[in-house]
């Protein structure tokens, strides 16, 4: 979409539209390049709103007829929707439309992708199927006939018709138009059943392409589960007899919750023990997961407007979260949530892009799926459910579902259900949805010996940003526990409640100082200043009996080292890498969490520590600090490792669940470093020898990185070539395990290769997101990493504005590094923002981080 003069839409201006709708008829005669699109709209005078005016959204339509109750009008058309006079009462609007789904390469609306027809119309995608008020509050009940020579027809709700060449849905759920969806294509299905609680029966179908049907079984599996676990812990039930979930390769996110319709990214939903990696299998039930969630949280009860998106994904990924720390290991996946929360969440809060979880202004929607919105705002019902209590949780979500089944709703209608509850005052634990920014959160303490009291002092800051320049303090729920000189719990965890600038709590009745464990489970998204001595840190290290901060214990001490390294060119900690010798061996510990432990801040976190410290992070400086500490754990653990590795070499069948992955995750940890010491064979043999995705990609991945890949990368190519997933990681590989003085080389060599079909979002990912990681590689001095992923950018923005868009963000950080580095952003940022036609949603992103 391009615009000159982008408007901004405010939270502030929301207004009814002045129309309700009753019913909505779609006919659609499919055709690569002439889609007709028929529509039958029932509406009628909103009574509860002000502005009467009739504007229906639409773009990228030709108009072939409209008529009102029958009656032949001519609306008033420009390239954002139409107007035209209307009655006063109810009445029935009709039109005929052309859209070229063949041409359309943005993905959003009506697309094809490999021949089949799809659909993705969150947030505003519908208006490019058909003149509609195209809002979330605007909900309605949509029957859809599809005629076109495909075997299979598909759209929202159930079946009503089907023959040749035809199919009719009915969708008796009231929806928004962001939930539409429709697919046809020549698909086969893989077919489940699932009895629901009070003894429904649903078909449950995964749709793919032929020659995928041996990718189904697990994400059905997934499936099943996530629906079986909303029953039980949410006690929500699904409500049509259908459930179909369709895997498509061209798609710019991960999934798409349409009503009874899913649709995936098949990266996000296929998976084999062949193809797919551990991770693969643990991202992809998290996210049928999500995706089936939302049919109450998000379906059923929707957002009135885009503002209040994290009304429906912050509280679908804390429920998703919920579920993987059920299905798997609760403190490993409390730990990755906060690796990545940190990485890309903190990021984004200290940049030109921070925004409220609940942002009050945009130009594009798009632009504002985020990790704030997404993954703070899954911390933030985290913190609510910490500070009322889980019982009080559980009974505030049943009122949620109870008084809200059906409405387009907002943060105050959810606020104000924990309110009624538990007769709490939300008003100031709502600024965790109007304030930008990531608190810092400083403590100090105090040591009676003669009383036995300690006394824990906090104060809490969040540095100021554009979107909040003057942020108020916000309430904290701190867990804090005790541990004792033998290692003991000296007493239960307590949540400390804040709610000042500064504040102080008293532990008393203690016999001798114990060493406070502050945070435990990251009780808040806030960074934590706690100057703590080496001493009692290695104490937590070895005993804290909350999982989360016995590794937060280790990661401190990695951070320190490695800044110590950066800094002052110390050598990597001793009494750091003592403590971790004694971890590793620990056979009580899961595998899984071992493996987290052998894990290092990565360069950007460091980068991030760094500028939060007052320094200039030196990309290379990072590179070298990591390398030195990975070669020196590798020589320091080399016997350890060794053994660690045949004693948790899986030699099962392959099986995804989180035993066999944590002891994989492991072995590959332990066969990265041990490659540093003892050269290739290893690695070969295990790449040789591997019968699935994880331990081949792993091995590949060091040989790679240690320069001993070539003939894996060629092998790995040819038995790959035809499987598009897999070749994403051989794409991706290349550039993230590249040096950093090649890693832009090796990029633009790849864009050559006869397979690099850039208009693919995963493939265009594989290579440019990949490049965007690589820190040391992407702010190579030369500057030549910016200059590729612009050009890339810009030559992807008027294919696929969303996906460009969001992979401007690489260059969200770029006030933190050096005048040379910035001076080189900045050339780039112009070079892009004078680029002619530019999308709306690029120009936002660029001119956002410019003006940093
Ligand atoms: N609602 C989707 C989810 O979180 C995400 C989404 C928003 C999306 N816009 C999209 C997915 C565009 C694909 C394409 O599950
Ligand atoms: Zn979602």
């Amino acid at each position: 979409m391009r615009d000159a003069t982008p408007q901004t839409i405010y939270l502030s201006d929301y207004q009814p539209f002045g129309y309700l709708v009753d019913e909505v008829a779609l006919t659609f005669d499919l055709d690569p390049h002439q889609t007709r699109v028929k529509s039958r709209i029932a509406f009628r005078p909103n009574p509860d709103a002000a502005d009467s005016r009739f504007f229906l959204h639409g773009e990228d339509l030709k108009l072939i007829s409209a008529q009102i109750d029958g009656r032949s009008v001519t609306p008033e058309v420009t390239e954002t929707g139409l107007t035209c006079d209307v009655p006063d009462g109810p009445f029935i609007w009709e039109a005929e439309v052309e859209i070229d789904p063949k041409r359309n390469t943005a993905l959003e609306g009506l697309y094809m992708s490999n021949g089949m027809y799809c659909t993705q119309c969150e947030a505003e995608g519908f208006r490019k199927i058909t003149y509609y008020p195209d809002r979330p509050d605007v909900m309605s009940v949509f029957t859809v006939t599809i005629n076109g020579p495909h075997p299979v027809l598909l759209s929202n709700g159930n079946p009503v018709a089907q023959g040749p060449n035809h199919a009719e849905w009915h969708d008796p759920w009231p929806k928004p138009a962001y939930l539409f969806a429709l697919v046809a294509g020549d698909l086969v299905a893989h077919s489940d059943r699932f009895t629901t609680m009070s003894g429904r029966e649903v078909d449950l179908n995964l749709y793919v392409r032929p020659g995928d049907e041996g990718k189904c079984a697990f994400g059905m599996e997934a499936l099943k589960a996530s629906m079986k676990w909303d029953e039980e812990v949410y006690g929500r039930e699904y409500d049509l007899d259908l459930f179909n979930i369709v895997a498509v390769d061209d798609f710019n996110m991960g999934a798409m919750e349409n009503k009874g319709l899913n649709i995936f990214n098949s990266a996000a939903v296929l998976a084999s023990p062949e193809t797919s990696t551990d991770d693969n299998f643990e991202r992809i039930e998290a996210i049928i997961a999500h995706e089936y969630f939302h049919n109450w949280t998000g379906n059923r009860i929707t957002c009135r407007d885009w503002f209040q998106l994290c009304l429906k994904e912050g509280l679908t990924v804390y429920r998703d979260s919920q579920f993987t720390s059920d299905m798997r290991s609760a403190p490993v996946k409390r730990i990755s949530d906060v690796i990545d929360l940190r990485s890309r969440q903190f990021a984004e809060d200290q940049g030109p892009l921070a925004h409220p979880v609940r942002p009050e202004s945009f130009q594009e929607i798009n632009n504002f799926y985020t990790a704030t919105v997404y993954e703070k705002g899954a911390e933030v019902i985290g913190m609510l459910k910490t500070l009322v209590g889980d019982e009080a949780y559980a009974k505030a979500l049943d009122l949620y579902f109870e008084r809200h089944d059906g409405d387009a709703a907002t943060i105050e209608d959810w606020l104000k259900v924990f309110e009624d509850t538990t007769g709490r005052d939300l008003t100031q634990f709502k600024r965790w949805y109007s304030q930008a920014g990531t608190p810092h959160l400083a403590v100090t303490e105090a040591w009676d010996a003669g009383k036995g009291v300690l006394t824990l002092s906090f104060t809490q800051h969040t540095p100021p940003s554009v979107a909040t320049p003057d942020p108020a303090p916000q309430v904290l729920p701190i867990a804090v526990g005790l541990v004792g000189p033998d290692g003991s719990e000296v007493a239960p965890t307590r949540i400390l409640e804040m709610t000042e600038a500064q504040q102080s709590f008293v532990f008393d009745g203690l016999d001798e100082r114990p060493v406070a464990s502050i945070l435990r489970g990251f009780s808040a998204p806030v960074v934590l200043e706690h100057d703590q001595s080496k001493q009692e840190r290695l104490h937590l290290l070895a005993h804290d009996s909350d999982a989360f901060n016995r590794w937060e214990a280790g990661r401190t001490l990695a951070r320190q080292s490695l800044l110590d390294t950066i800094l002052l060119s110390s050598a990597p900690d001793a009494a750091w890498l003592d403590a971790l010798d004694l971890l590793l061996t620990d056979e009580t510990l899961e595998p899984a969490f071992r493996a987290l432990m052998l894990g290092l801040p990565s360069h950007a976190e460091l980068a991030s520590t760094l500028h939060t410290k007052g320094h200039t992070p030196d990309p290379a400086a990072i590179h070298e600090a990591i390398e030195t500490t990975r070669d020196a754990m590798a020589h320091r653990f080399a016997d350890v490792l060794g053994q660690l590795y045949a004693r948790h070499m899986v030699d099962a069948p392959y099986r995804p669940d989180a035993e066999q992955s944590g002891k994989r995750a492991l072995t590959n940890a332990a066969l990265s470093l041990l490659t540093r010491v003892q050269g290739p064979d290893r690695a070969e043999g295990q790449y040789a020898q591997a019968d699935n995705m994880t331990q081949q990609l792993s091995a590949l991945g060091t040989l790679v990185r240690t320069g001993h890949g070539d003939k894996a990368l060629s092998d790995f190519e040819t038995r790959w070539q035809n499987d598009r997933l897999v070749m994403d990681k051989w794409f991706g590989l290349q550039v993230s395990q590249a040096s950093p003085d090649d890693a832009t080389e090796v990029a633009q060599r790849l864009t050559e290769h006869a397979d690099f079909n850039w208009k693919n979002p995963n493939r265009f990912r594989a290579v440019f997101g990949s490049l965007a990681m690589h820190h040391a590689g992407f702010h190579h001095v030369s500057g030549k990493g910016y200059t590729l992923l612009a050009e890339w950018l810009m030559r992807l923005d008027p294919v696929n504005p969303q996906t460009t868009a969001r992979m401007c963000s690489a260059f969200q950080t770029w006030r933190r590094y050096d005048a040379a580095r910035q001076a080189k952003i900045e050339v780039e940022l112009d070079r892009m923002l004078a680029q002619p036609g530019l999308s709306r949603d690029t120009r936002e992103m660029l001119s956002r981080i410019r003006e940093a």
